[in-house]
């Protein structure tokens, strides 16, 4: 009966859609637990490429049952694009294997503009939010005029909700940002249309869970964003508004913690970041456009929801060892550790310097990260290519000192890297490292 979390230990972003891809091979349930579509997961499968935002990535094995569990927010029509465009590539996404919990949120037309407005109105580029509603979203639930998605079960009231809610946001839209919302009786006629059709991927996905557990499945619970974006432990006020830390999985899906087996934190081999906030590690050099590709290939470090060029950095091991912490991570998976050959020497960040101090540890307040310098160890990079190495055994001495570095600076194992997009580009781990 066991659970099995994965969640990003950084800025979002590093591959946990992979990590998920592969690991969903031998789960029988993928449970997506918070965010909505500002996510964006890739998986590649032979010569096909999947971009999901809200569907969990254990959809493209025929095998799982995938939930969307009550932490989400949902834009109706973002998640009937995907099950059409899943459809249409021969996956199977009906209501017996795609699951929506009843106690989700909705996103409306409505949040989306205020996301816009209040992003335009933020002084210095804002939060650099995806602008998908997200944050007001969040912000109606936690004032408990938020709209939940088992308002659908009755399409005609459910329109009726989406109109009043509309025509109030309307009044803050236009006399406090002076921006005129879409026309609610018309969107109130497309969520009509949207509720007859999600209607039966309802359900209730804290008691679907607990009767798996207790059945023995194995269940994955897939996290958005990341560690340093979480509402409450991320660097705040630069995170998204939701709980993407381990406590998200168990709040996000209605289910208690005595399932717990293993907690991954999937781990990119250098930083990156997209929107605004703290980066200590941040490089602006031939590094950082080497780390982050041109944008020809899917895996190259441009947003997969926004299309906007990632900030990309030096792997921060100061952040690595708080996201071990906040999460009580088991284990960690390495992301992309084939980008980082050809570079000599490789930077990884054991500290932070402050005015003459050291710091092994994240200030107390996350927001002023931007004060703190990093301190880095150098060590030796390696030339060989490492798309072609499924084993640990044959990956260079050098890749191997990199990744004992990285488990002896966080206390955790490695038991998964990945080398490549593809599905066997990758390295598993078992005793002998
Ligand atoms: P929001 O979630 O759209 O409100 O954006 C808040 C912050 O989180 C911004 O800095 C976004 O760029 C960032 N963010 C949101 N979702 C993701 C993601 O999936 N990957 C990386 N950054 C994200």
């Amino acid at each position: 009966m066991p659970l099995d979390v994965i969640l990003g230990s950084q800025w979002g972003d590093e591959g946990k859609g992979r990590i998920t891809d592969l690991l969903a091979a031998e789960a029988d349930v993928v449970a997506r637990f918070n965010g909505g579509d500002n996510a964006g997961h890739s998986v590649t499968v032979g010569d096909r490429l999947f971009k999901l935002h809200l569907v969990p990535s254990g959809i493209v094995h025929s095998h799982t049952t995938c939930l969307l569990g009550n932490g989400m927010v949902i834009n109706p029509a973002q998640l009937l694009e995907e099950i059409d465009q899943l459809d249409a590539l021969g996956i199977d996404v009906s209501p017996d294997r795609l699951k929506l919990s009843s106690a989700s949120h909705i996103i409306t037309p409505a949040h989306l503009a205020l996301d816009g407005a209040r992003e335009t109105k933020r002084d210095e580029g804002g939060l650099g939010t995806t602008r998908r509603g997200i944050g007001p979203a969040y912000t109606d639930k936690a004032a408990r005029d938020g709209l939940r998605a088992g308002a659908m079960e009755k399409p005609e009231d459910f329109a009726s909700q989406i109109e009043a809610h509309m025509r109030s946001t309307a009044e803050i839209l236009d006399h406090v940002y002076g921006h005129k919302a879409p026309e609610a009786t018309d969107v109130a006629r497309t969520y009509y249309e949207h509720a007859v059709r999600l209607q039966p991927y309802l359900a209730d996905v804290g008691a679907l869970l607990a009767d798996s557990l207790e059945q023995g499945k194995v269940v994955l619970a897939e996290g958005a964003q990341g560690t340093l974006l979480d509402l409450d432990h991320g660097t705040y006020p630069y995170v998204t508004s939701s709980t993407s830390t381990v406590a998200g999985a168990l709040l996000g899906l209605g289910i208690g913690p005595k399932y717990l087996r293993r907690i991954i934190g999937v781990t990119k081999c250098f930083q990156t970041r997209v929107g605004t906030g703290p980066f200590p590690t941040e490089l602006f050099d031939d590094t950082a456009e080497r780390l982050r590709g041109t944008g020809e290939q899917p895996w190259d470090e441009f947003g997969t929801t926004t299309g906007r060029p990632r900030r990309c950095g030096w792997l921060d091991g100061v952040l690595l060892r708080y996201a071990a912490r906040i999460n009580s991570l088991s284990e960690l998976a390495l992301t992309k550790l084939d980008v980082l050959s050809g570079i000599d020497p490789i930077r990884l960040c054991v500290a932070y310097q402050h005015e003459g101090n050291t710091y092994e540890d994240l200030p107390s307040d996350p927001a002023s990260l931007g004060q703190y310098a990093a301190q880095y160890e150098e060590l030796p990079g390696w030339i060989d290519d490492l798309t072609v190495i499924h084993r640990w055994d044959d990956l260079p001495y050098n890749t191997q000192a990199y990744v004992h570095r990285v488990q002896a600076l966080t206390g955790l194992p490695v038991h998964l890297i990945s080398v490549g997009p593809e599905r066997d580009q990758v390295v598993r781990l078992g005793n002998e490292n």
